[in-house]
């Protein structure tokens, strides 16, 4: 069984490194199973893309798709006609998209037209807000792809109510959880981390690049006034995606305590999430990373697709008017915050059960 792995964007890398890992592990076991690992370029920089190639231990893609970036329809239809050529060219038997990235859905929908099978890790999760290009990627890969790996019990109770029969759904826990506990113990400190932090009084990671939140200059100028203050004097590291850092070029920024870096490693992030008091994002996979570290999380978000970060984790949504960020974070000061539990399954052997079902399919 020739399985196509499918990895695009920065949150894919972490799903995808357990799985290629199990994968080589079953084949060196004498099992009929080998991978080709596609990047379809959707990220390229070396700091959202190579360095967790080489951070995590991900063999390099065998194939580069070198999707152009653009509108969504522009990245969408690039990475459809590339996949394309390459199904024609180099066929495949399965197909293995994760997340909800556009290139889990362009992979997905190419894959399906030409009657491969695909299996979508992280299926069934929903926040219920369609103005979200990750929404309605996860509608479309799951109303067209054919086997279904879940992180909760609740992402395959959406797939049943959408139709999908139980025998494709298997619940298996959650790959980026796999990779969290395997690295832990190599997170290591950025260079400008500045170690007093700790010992005085905490300090917070602040991480923003939905459209929503960043795209309005005046908005991200109010929400990181309104972090900065309700930091109450403590530093606040901010890693800035890109998408971000173009509307940062545009305004003035001067706080002393906001210090801005350009994305940082895998090891270097979570070694700053790890070791911080509170962490304000608007990820949706920083908030499961958080609730296994047992990090208070504030997040700048209406809706989660992740809602047991919030009812089991360390997790709260406030919304996105920044006037409600200061409270919360008095919240966390104040000892006021809830410690959180970890999700069912969540273990780190999430890999090994995906590769186990492809085994008996
Ligand atoms: C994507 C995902 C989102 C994920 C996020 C994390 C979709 C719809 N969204 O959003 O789910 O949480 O990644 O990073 O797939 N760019 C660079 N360098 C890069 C990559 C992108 O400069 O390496 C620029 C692009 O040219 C573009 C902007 O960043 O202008 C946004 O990139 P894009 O991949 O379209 O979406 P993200 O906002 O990163």
């Amino acid at each position: 069984m020739k399985i196509d792995v499918i990895a695009g964007a920065r949150p894919n890398f972490m799903k995808i490194a357990p799985i290629i890992e199990a994968i080589i592990e079953a084949k060196n076991a004498g099992n009929d199973i080998e991978y080709r690992l596609v990047h379809t370029g959707q990220h390229y920089d070396h700091n959202m893309s190579t360095q967790f190639f080489e951070q995590l231990q991900i063999p390099m893609p065998d194939v580069n798709l070198s999707a152009t970036s653009g509108s969504q329809a522009e990245q969408t239809a690039s990475i459809m006609m590339a996949y394309e050529q390459l199904l024609i060219q180099e066929p495949t038997d399965f197909v293995l998209v994760v997340g909800d990235v556009t290139s889990t859905m362009a992979c997905t929908l190419t894959a399906t037209k030409m009657n491969i099978p695909v299996g979508h890790v992280e299926a069934g999760i929903r926040s219920g807000d369609r103005t979200m290009p990750e929404e309605i990627n996860r509608i479309v890969t799951d109303a067209i792809a054919d086997y279904f790996f879940t992180t909760t019990k609740e992402a395959g109770q959406n797939l049943t109510n959408e139709g999908v029969k139980s025998e494709k759904i298997f619940f298996v826990g959650n790959t980026m959880i796999d990779t969290l506990l395997k690295q832990q113990a190599r997170f290591f400190a950025p260079v400008f981390f500045n170690g007093s932090d700790q010992k005085s009084n905490g300090f917070i990671v602040l991480t923003l690049h939905r459209p929503a939140n960043v795209d309005n200059p005046i908005l991200l100028k109010e929400l990181l006034t309104q972090v900065v203050k309700g930091a109450e004097g403590r530093r606040v590291y901010f890693p800035v995606h890109p998408r971000t850092q173009k509307v940062l070029n545009q305004m003035e920024i001067d706080w002393e305590n906001l210090i801005l870096c350009p994305p940082l490693s895998y090891l270097e992030f979570n070694f700053l999430v790890q070791n911080s008091a509170l962490v304000v994002t608007d990820s949706g996979g920083i908030t499961e990373e958080t609730t296994v570290m047992r990090i208070p999380c504030i997040t700048l978000r209406d809706t989660t697709e992740r809602p047991e970060t919030c009812t089991i984790g360390t997790n709260e949504l406030i919304g996105t008017n920044p006037i409600l960020i200061a409270p919360a974070m008095k919240r966390v000061w104040l000892g006021q915050w809830k410690k959180g539990g970890i999700p069912e399954l969540w273990d780190g052997k999430a890999g090994k059960r995906i590769v186990d079902c492809l085994l008996s399919m």
